[in-house]
Order: C-alpha cells, then sequence, then structure tokens
C-alpha cells in the first residue's frame, strides 16, 4: 500500500511537471511573439525574411498543439491519480464513488474546469499560430487582430490561474495576497520558460540558408529583446517567489530541515544558476553580437549563445522538475490545511469540500 501511494506521488510529480511546462508555453508565447520576435523581424526586410518567419510559425503551431494536448492529458492524469490515491487512502476500490468524490472537491472543480479552457484556447489557435502570429509584415499578408492576442492571453492566464486556485495558495492566508502573488508569478516563470524553449529548440529555423552576417542580425534583435523580458521576469520572479515563500515556511530554518524546504532550496539554487547565466547573457553574448553584427568582429558569440542557452534550457527543466515535486509536499506554514490537494486525499482537502 506505502509503495503504491510512493508510486501515485511520484507520477504526480511527474505530471504536474509535464503541466507547468506545457501551460506555461502556451502563456508564455503571447508575450514573446508580442515584445520579441515581432518587432525584431519588424527591424528586418519582410520579403527576404518571410520565409523564416514562416518555419517559425510552423515550428510555434506545432509546439503549441503539442503543449495543448499536453496540458489536456496531464490534467486527466492528475484527475484519474487523485482518485486512485482517495481509494488507497480509504482502502477501497478505485471506481465511480472516488471519482465522483474527487470532482466535487476544489481541486476536481479546477483541474475540469481546465478542459473547457483548453477546449477553447485550441479553437482560437488551431492553424492561426501557423498562419497569423508573425503576418503582417510584408504587403497583402494578414495581420492577426488585437482581439485575438488578449483573447489567447486571457485563457491561457485563466489556464494559469486554475494552478493558484488547486494548490497551496487558496489555503494561505491573506488568501487575495496569496492568489494574486502567485499568478503573477506563474505568468512570469512561463514567460521566461517559454522565451528560453523558443531561442534554444526553435529559433535556429529562422536562419536556414542564411549566411553568418543574417543569422547573427537576426539572433542579435532577438537576444537584445529577449533580454530585457527576461530581466524583468526574472526580477518578478525573485518577489514573488520570495513572497510565495513566506506564505509556505514557518521560519527560515525550515530551509533545511524541511522537506519541504530543502526542495525550495535546490529550486532557489538553480534560480541563481540561470540569473548567472542571464548575466552572461546580457553582458557578454548580446554586446559580443552587436559588435559583430556592426563592425563584422571575427569573433562568433553564437558559439557563446548556443552553450549559454541549451544549460539554461537543462536548469530551467530542472527547476520545473522541483516545483512539480515541491507544490506536492506538506508546507511548513501552519495556516488552513497543510497538504497540497493533489496527495492529500481530496475528500479532506479544506476549500473544496463545501463545493
Ligand atoms: C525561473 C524561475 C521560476 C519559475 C519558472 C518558477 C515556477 C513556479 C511554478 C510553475 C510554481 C507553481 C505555482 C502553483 O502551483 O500555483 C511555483 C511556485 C512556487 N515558487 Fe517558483 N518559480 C521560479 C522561481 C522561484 C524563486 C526564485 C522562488 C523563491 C525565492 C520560488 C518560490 C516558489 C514557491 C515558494 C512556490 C509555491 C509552491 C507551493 O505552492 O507550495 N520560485 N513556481
Amino acid at each position: 500500500m506505502e509503495i503504491e501511494q510512493d508510486l501515485v506521488r511520484v507520477s504526480f510529480t511527474l505530471v504536474r511537471f509535464a503541466a507547468f511546462a506545457a501551460n506555461a508555453l502556451i502563456f508564455g508565447a503571447v508575450p514573446l511573439l508580442m515584445f520579441v520576435l515581432r518587432p525584431a523581424f519588424r527591424t528586418l526586410e519582410a520579403e527576404s525574411w518571410r520565409p523564416g518567419r514562416g518555419n517559425l510559425a510552423v515550428r510555434l503551431e506545432g509546439l503549441i498543439r503539442a503543449s495543448l494536448v499536453a496540458s489536456a492529458v496531464a490534467t486527466v492524469l492528475a484527475l484519474l491519480l487523485q482518485t486512485s490515491l482517495v481509494s488507497l487512502l480509504d482502502e477501497g476500490d478505485v471506481g465511480l464513488d472516488a471519482l465522483e468524490a474527487v470532482l466535487a472537491t476544489s481541486f476536481g472543480i479546477w483541474n475540469l474546469i481546465r478542459l473547457p479552457v483548453l477546449g477553447a484556447l485550441s479553437v482560437l489557435l488551431y492553424q492561426r499560430v501557423q498562419d497569423v502570429c508573425l503576418s503582417g509584415m510584408a504587403a497583402g499578408e494578414r495581420k492577426p487582430g488585437s482581439a485575438w492576442w488578449s483573447l489567447w492571453a486571457l485563457l491561457s492566464l485563466t489556464l494559469l490561474a486554475t494552478w493558484s486556485f488547486s494548490g497551496h495558495a487558496a489555503v494561505s492566508s491573506p488568501v487575495w495576497a496569496a492568489l494574486v502573488n502567485d499568478v503573477v508569478h506563474l505568468a512570469a516563470g512561463s514567460t521566461w520558460f517559454a522565451g528560453i524553449v523558443i531561442l534554444a529548440v526553435i529559433l535556429p529555423d529562422v536562419w536556414q540558408h542564411k549566411e553568418r552576417p543574417d543569422r547573427l542580425r537576426i539572433l542579435s534583435e532577438v537576444v537584445s529583446r529577449f533580454s530585457r523580458v527576461a530581466l524583468i521576469s526574472i526580477v518578478v520572479l525573485a518577489i514573488t517567489g520570495t513572497l510565495n515563500s513566506f506564505f509556505n515556511l514557518e521560519s527560515p530554518g525550515d530551509l533545511i530541515d524541511s522537506g519541504y524546504g530543502i526542495t525550495l532550496t535546490i529550486k532557489i539554487a538553480l534560480f541563481l544558476g540561470i540569473v548567472v547565466l542571464g548575466g552572461v547573457n546580457h553582458f557578454y553574448v548580446r554586446k559580443g553580437l552587436r559588435n559583430a553584427t556592426e563592425d563584422g568582429s571575427s569573433s562568433d558569440p553564437y558559439a557563446l549563445f548556443r552553450k549559454t542557452i541549451a544549460t539554461e534550457l537543462v536548469l530551467g527543466l530542472l527547476l520545473m522538475g522541483s516545483t512539480g515535486l515541491l507544490v506536492g509536499l506538506d508546507r511548513t506554514r501552519e495556516t488552513g490545511t497543510q497538504s497540497a490537494p493533489a496527495v492529500s486525499s481530496g475528500l479532506e482537502w479544506g476549500p473544496g469540500r463545501s463545493a
């Protein structure tokens, strides 16, 4: 029985990791497109970069589609895992009664809400990411409307908020402050994470068949804009993350002598690694790219960029993994209910019991 419970907990951590990463990509693509990618392409000749923009749009469509599917699968799995956990704790059968009990809790309700939100996002984004997210820069190209962007941002923010409303923030005090802080934390984290994934994995498709000077030019435009967006995200993450820690820790000593605190300490260490790499990108890579573009110097900052962005991606994935574990552990601050909903029995968890 204990082994089964441990298995469910490990599976929950993996499911949360997948869901956090997928939801971050769905939301984070919006600020990335608005403040980094579209402005960067606007500085280049629209016609000659049309194929590059097309490649990037196709890859973005694939990324968003995969994230929507991953988020839906993770949500269904989370509900099933919670159902089996309820059954294990009650020593009963995994059946409809247990599922009904889970769906009557706040955890079940917020997970269920996620599904229609994902459905609406699928309808809104299907094929349109590819067709319009980077278009409107050359004559005859369809421009995305502001209503489309606003709806994408609003629905994906709702998706992020479902995590805050079904997690520790919903049982913190004062609850409104914890919830607002958590949603802002998630939005900033998503923006940073989506930026790293897009720069590391799909941006190279833009300069296929282009010469070195062109590659450096687009990279320089994108990196200098992302550098500013990342700086703001990192500052917001540090502030909201610290506040989140106050909401969940009883005392600073818990950082080294409780499971929750140690996991948080590991997360903060990973974050510090990200800050250092962000500094390298901001002060060396960005400047190097600008110099190489302006005076054609022979140094190749692209090699350094590839190393730092790949390392940031690995640290980002580890950080998301540690967060998946963190939100499932018992926090040490004693207000409301201790357990995160996804590892408590669900029947016992506070906010949703009467729902
Ligand atoms: C790149 C940086 C970061 C990312 C991508 C990130 C991401 C996340 C995510 C996805 C959550 C889950 C929120 C939820 O379930 O409602 C979270 C929660 C949290 N984060 Fe971060 N975070 C980052 C940095 C930080 C930092 C620097 C700190 C501490 C100073 C921190 C402390 C926390 C705490 C305490 C929670 C609440 C966990 C709980 O519900 O028990 N985070 N973070």
